[in-house]
């Protein structure tokens, strides 16, 4: 076989076999086959497509190409979740205990932010001493004795997939649809859970902006999780606007702990519960979606859901005090309210244009290890739909120093459109995505 004929059949619009897929991927992996062919390959993917089959045999590969996480010593069907990227997304932080209060294992593999979205790792890291670098035995031994692991990842997963992905950003091949579900599902698959239920989000703040574009990819990753044997549901959610009202780590905590005792934002609120929801239904602990979510409801009303999170931080060195007590988690010196130059009705707020001010303020990583400031971040006031008076509060912008603070203003001012006329909040659940029609 030679790398120039795969990339002339694909060039062409054909379909490659299981066994030109396999010798294109490992010869990648180990060297053999240099960049710039995976290059063209990748180029002619991104312009020609692949179908169904194509794509679940890119999955595994990517999957083989690593170590894969061995959850079978965790009683009970594990089930993941994956968001593929938002703005203040807080819903791990708040699913994690639910989900386990409601009896299912949640053994997550979680990371590090970069750019203009957080990670769920660096919220943990808020709580004083919370460890996310856990051996797979500890890890395994805390899921089946408290029901709730989060790690960092140490092993190997998918380095085929690492090093592709590291290609197609520089040779804008990034955005083909049976590329990034392929990468996500392969992450997904060695990661270990039975069932996987995925978060696409779609708006300004998201990977996909397009609605349409979200479907699709949200479509491609469930047929290739049916395909496999795992069962995966795919739920579009909004962020075209942050999702809840911090935007920042240590804030996030206090949001989700809010959230875990019944006081949270609306729409964090009902995201939680429409993941959580597919999550115990897939694990089998309901019948129903609409069962699971009151069972969900229920471990929040009689206070379990927070009990379990202050458990789980405990269980992993944190100081679960904060959970109680949240003013000792981290918190910025400054704390600027942005004043609203105008009477109007907020129709904008720009999702990605507030995750860069929140990483501008130091919530978010410039480069791969740089350091983050757990204390600052962007507290909204207003939502979209909202009616702000003139000198009202429109958000408030924690920093470490006052001249950072205004020059975020600026930038987060620019973020918010304000109109004459009411409009109504975007829909925050947009589709549910549970079975694919056979080609
Ligand atoms: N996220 C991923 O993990 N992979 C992609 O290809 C795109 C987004
Ligand atoms: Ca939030």
């Amino acid at each position: 076989m030679e790398a120039v004929e795969l990339i002339r059949k694909k060039r062409d619009g054909q379909v490659l076999t299981s066994q030109e897929i396999r010798f294109l991927i490992q010869g990648y992996h180990q060297g053999n086959i240099p960049d710039y062919q995976m290059s063209a390959w990748a180029m002619a993917v991104r312009i020609r497509g692949m179908n169904a089959r194509e794509t679940v045999d890119l999955t595994m590969e990517m999957v083989r190409s690593g170590e894969e996480v061995d959850l079978s010593a965790i009683e009970g069907i594990k089930v993941d979740k994956h968001s593929t990227g938002g703005v203040g997304d807080t819903t791990t932080l708040v699913l994690a205990p639910l989900v386990a209060a409601a009896g299912v294992p949640v053994a997550k593999l979680s990371g590090r932010g970069l750019g203009h979205t957080g990670g769920t790792i660096d919220k943990l890291e808020s709580f004083s001493g919370f460890e996310t670098a856990l051996s797979t035995t500890d890890f395994v031994r805390q899921v089946n004795e408290l029901g709730v692991a989060v790690m960092g990842q140490t092993a190997d997963l998918t380095p085929a997939d690492k090093k592709l992905y590291a290609l197609r950003d520089v040779t804008a091949t990034v955005d083909s649809i049976p590329l990034i579900a392929s990468s996500i599902m392969s992450k997904k698959i060695a990661a270990g859970a039975d069932a996987v239920v995925l978060d696409v989000k779609t708006g300004s703040g998201a990977f996909m902006k397009e609605e349409k574009k979200a479907l699709e990819l949200a479509r491609s990753m469930v047929e290739i999780g049916h395909r496999i044997g795992r069962r995966t549901v795919a739920v579009i959610s909004d962020m075209s606007q942050p999702l809840g009202y911090a935007v920042g780590n240590a804030l996030e905590v206090k949001e989700a702990i809010e959230t875990l005792k019944g006081d949270g934002p609306r729409d964090l609120t009902e995201l939680c519960l429409t993941l959580g929801g597919q999550m115990v239904t897939l694990a089998q602990r309901a019948a129903s979606p609409k069962e699971a979510e009151e069972k969900l409801k229920a471990a929040i009303d009689d206070g379990s859901a927070l009990e379990y999170f202050r458990r789980f931080v405990k269980a992993q060195g944190g100081d679960a005090r904060a959970v109680d007590e949240p003013d000792r988690l981290p918190q910025s010196p400054v704390q600027l309210p942005v004043e609203s130059p105008d009477y109007g009705v907020v129709t904008a707020l720009d999702a990605e244009a507030i995750g860069l001010c929140a990483m501008q303020l130091g919530a978010g990583r410039k480069t791969k290890d740089a350091p983050i400031d757990y204390g600052v971040g962007v507290l909204l006031r207003k939502k979209i739909g909202d009616v702000v008076h003139k000198g009202e509060t429109l958000a408030i912008l924690h920093a470490n120093n006052r001249e950072e603070a205004e020059t975020v203003r600026e930038r987060f001012l620019n973020a918010v459109t304000l109109g004459n006329q009411p409009v109504t909040p975007p829909l925050l659940v947009r589709e549910l995505v549970t079975d694919v029609k056979a080609e």
